[in-house]
């Protein structure tokens, strides 16, 4: 499908426990890393589902000391972060666990990474973000991590990335390395089934982005493609099933797999135009969860990338549309903008059709938005597949 370019490809290295009850097992792995563990969790969700008091349960049979934070909220920040790691420092804790969603899950790997730096000095994990000429590497001495994902979207629970925002600077990030990834993941289905109506919308676009994205991205590799295509495909026939029937099973499992496929495709690939600027967005509207900026995002940036891209990128965007059903009879931009059609539907689907407008995006922060987009979001801007200016991506903005 494409040439052939040079490319690194990074093993996964998160191990995987995947099936229903296995939250069970939790205090088994988590002793393997340590014998006090710092529990992070959001404030509500765990506890009053019942997952919550399973998981220490767990931990206490193991006999590990287990100290509960419980403070993250969707799209944590720094201070969320820095005081979750004097939890852990105080603490003495070995080994970090998040149980949640990719909110919950970042902020584990965020507190794992200062806790483990810490040296008695004042530290924050702003220290390491991208933003700095010389940012503060992440090293080995990453406390390890344990997650369990109790929603399917973001492939935190694999991936190399810990998203946090500062809340001053209006600036979203992901912390990246190796360190950071889990040693293992936990993805019980019991859990996911748990999920609210609009939380597997969400969260399950989240994950079709990745594939998407990472798909028709500059850094693409024939290893990701195969992630990218196969979730690619299993998100467009399951997640209205997930989204209809809760308690589905299957449909639970599928979006499971294809959230961590995704996860795999951010680690081999990079994620393009709508992530780069969907970060931004939360950063100047926290209450404007991530999957939801992506849905505002996303149709307008692929139309906007059919338009203007090489034929290799009308190609993508036709196989893009092929995994959403459509049939394509031949490859060219007519064609690939089936694929525009085929998210535009799904997002009906799902009681995801939004835009920037209807969220309450004002005009006079899209400026705002794009300088954060360039600070914070350079390697998935590079990473269209279309080259893009300031001015380009302030147009889009403005596209209804
Ligand atoms: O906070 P609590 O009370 O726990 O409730 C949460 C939260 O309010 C609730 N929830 C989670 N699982 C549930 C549940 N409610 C019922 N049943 C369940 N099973 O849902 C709300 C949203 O949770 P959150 O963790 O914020 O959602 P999501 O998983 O979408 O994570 C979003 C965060 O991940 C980042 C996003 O930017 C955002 O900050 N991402 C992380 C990535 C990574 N690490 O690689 C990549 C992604 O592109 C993304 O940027
Ligand atoms: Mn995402």
């Amino acid at each position: 499908m494409s040439l052939m370019k040079s490319f690194r490809y990074f093993l996964p290295a998160t191990n995987l426990v995947f099936g229903k009850g296995m939250l069970e097992g939790i205090g088994a792995e988590v002793k393997k890393f340590g014998k006090k563990a710092l529990l992070v969790t959001g404030r509500k969700s765990m506890k009053k589902l019942g997952f919550l008091s399973r998981s220490i349960d767990s931990f206490e049979k193991e006999g590990v000391e287990v100290i509960h934070y419980g403070e993250v909220m969707p799209n944590p920040t720094v201070d969320t972060v820095n005081k979750g790691a004097k939890g852990a420092i105080d603490n003495n804790c070995d080994v970090v666990v998040g149980l949640g969603g990719g909110s919950a899950i970042d902020t584990a790997k965020n507190i794992a990474v200062v806790a483990g730096h810490f040296q008695g000095e004042k530290i924050s994990i702003w220290e390491f973000a991208g933003v700095h000429d010389k940012p503060r590497r992440v090293t080995s001495k990453t406390l390890p991590v344990i997650a369990a994902a109790s929603t399917s979207g973001t492939g935190s629970h694999v991936s190399r990335f810990a998203v946090v925002t500062n809340e001053e600077k209006k600036q979203k990030i992901g912390i990246m390395s190796p360190f950071i990834c889990p040693r293992l993941s936990i993805v019980d289905v019991d859990i996911l089934s748990c999920m609210p109506l609009s939380l597997t919308s969400k969260t399950g676009f989240d994950a079709l982005t990745h594939a998407m994205e990472c798909f028709v991205s500059k850094r693409s590799n024939p290893i990701t493609v195969l992630y990218c295509l196969n979730a690619m495909e299993v998100i467009f026939e399951y997640l209205p099933q997930a989204y209809n029937r809760g308690d589905d099973v299957e449909a639970r499992k599928a979006m499971a797999v294809a959230d961590t496929f995704g996860g795999w495709a951010l680690v081999t690939s990079r994620p393009v135009l709508p992530h780069a600027l969907s970060h931004p967005v939360s950063a100047f509207y926290p209450e404007i969860d991530h999957g939801v900026a992506l849905a505002a995002l996303t149709p307008e940036i692929m139309r906007f990338n059919i338009e203007r891209g090489d034929e290799q990128t009308v190609n993508k965007y036709c196989h893009v549309a092929r995994m959403g059903g459509e049939e394509i009879n031949s490859f060219n931009r007519k064609e690939a903008l089936k694929s525009v059609k085929v998210v535009k539907r799904l997002l009906k689907k799902i009681k995801l059709d939004v835009t920037l407008k209807s969220l309450g995006v004002e005009e006079r922060s899209f400026e705002g938005i794009v300088e954060s987009a360039f600070a914070t979001m350079r390697v998935p801007i590079e990473a269209n597949p279309v080259p893009v200016t300031r001015e380009d991506i302030l147009n889009l903005c403005s596209r209804k």
